[in-house]
């Protein structure tokens, strides 16, 4: 695996194997990595000649910038996974490389991109979008690969791609999760012992929300997530929407879509974490 920190280095390598009429699988990412990251990168190798995972940790997308500030960097430890999963390239660039002037691009995905996340976090997706896009013109990959864990974003980046009218398909990869269902992020490192215990519960409450609404209502599955959630001391409820997986817009009964999924965000002490699941699709 190489590592390039330029633009022109990994433009270079990528066109000696666009030369050989070699695939490129593209795996974006803010570092930090896990096992979550991992499942990404292997599928890519598996479905391309070459992948390339970016490691950047976006300023640009960050609404809070203590956030920025805390957020975890790994580089050493990140390459060395990423070596073993069987990437081509690891391209960590610095803000200045992607950012040699602000970015004034503004990209809008209404309604998309006004619901959940994009409510809390002002400002949040439209950085996405300037990364992201940046990226798809750098690597012009065949195929780039995102989580489901971040369900807002795999659906905005999918109608950005759509609208803007990228050459490369995009592929959603199912959330991983530890053993006991806490699904994994770069922010679970900073939970305490005694918060990484607390933080289950936001899981094992999706799970069981599942069961439930099997003979309740949406509004009755809404209410039940709800009080599971404010009845652990140390979890704080930012939003828990149940919406249709396509529009992302608020379901009122389960007849309303084939595809409902349930996306939750909740304070966890200090760290924010998001999650969500199936219950039609
Ligand atoms: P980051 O949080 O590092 O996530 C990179 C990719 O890994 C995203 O597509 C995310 O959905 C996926 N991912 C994270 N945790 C996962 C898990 N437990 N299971 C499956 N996939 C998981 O998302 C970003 O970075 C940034 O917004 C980015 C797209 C890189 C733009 O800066």
């Amino acid at each position: 695996m190489e590592i390039v920190h330029s633009i022109k280095d990994l433009q270079a390598g990528l066109a000696a194997l666009r030369a050989q009429g070699k695939t490129v699988g593209l795996v974006p990412t803010m570092g930090a990595l896990h096992a979550g990251h991992a499942s990404l990168v292997k599928r890519s190798v598996a479905e391309n000649d070459a992948t390339v995972v970016s490691i950047f940790v976006n300023p640009t997308q960050f609404n809070d910038k203590n956030d920025l500030a805390k957020y975890p960097r790994t580089l050493e430890a990140d390459c060395r996974l990423l070596e073993q999963c069987g990437a081509t390239f690891a391209f960590a660039p610095s803000v200045e490389e992607i950012y040699p002037e602000p970015d004034t691009r503004h990209f809008s995905y209404a309604p998309l991109d006004t619901v959940m996340e994009g409510a809390f976090r002002p400002g949040h997706f439209n950085g996405v979008c300037q990364i992201v896009s940046k990226l798809f013109d750098m690597v012009k990959p065949d195929r780039a690969y995102f989580g489901e864990k971040d369900f807002q974003q795999l659906a905005i980046i999918r109608e950005m791609v759509r609208q803007m009218k990228f050459p490369l398909e995009i592929v959603g990869c199912p959330i991983v999760r530890e053993a006991d269902g806490l699904a994994l992020s770069s922010r679970n490192q900073r939970l305490s012992a005694d918060e990484r215990q607390t933080a289950l519960k936001i899981s094992q409450t999706l799970f069981a929300s599942v069961e439930f609404a099997a003979s309740h209502t949406v509004a009755e599955t809404q209410k039940f997530v709800e009080d599971s959630i404010a009845a652990v001391p140390g979890l704080r409820l930012e939003y828990f929407e149940l919406v249709d997986g396509n529009t992302l817009q608020k379901i009122a009964d389960w007849a309303d879509t084939d595809y409902a999924v349930g996306c939750i965000t909740v304070f966890c002490g200090e760290v924010r974490l998001i999650d969500n699941i199936k219950y039609k699709s």
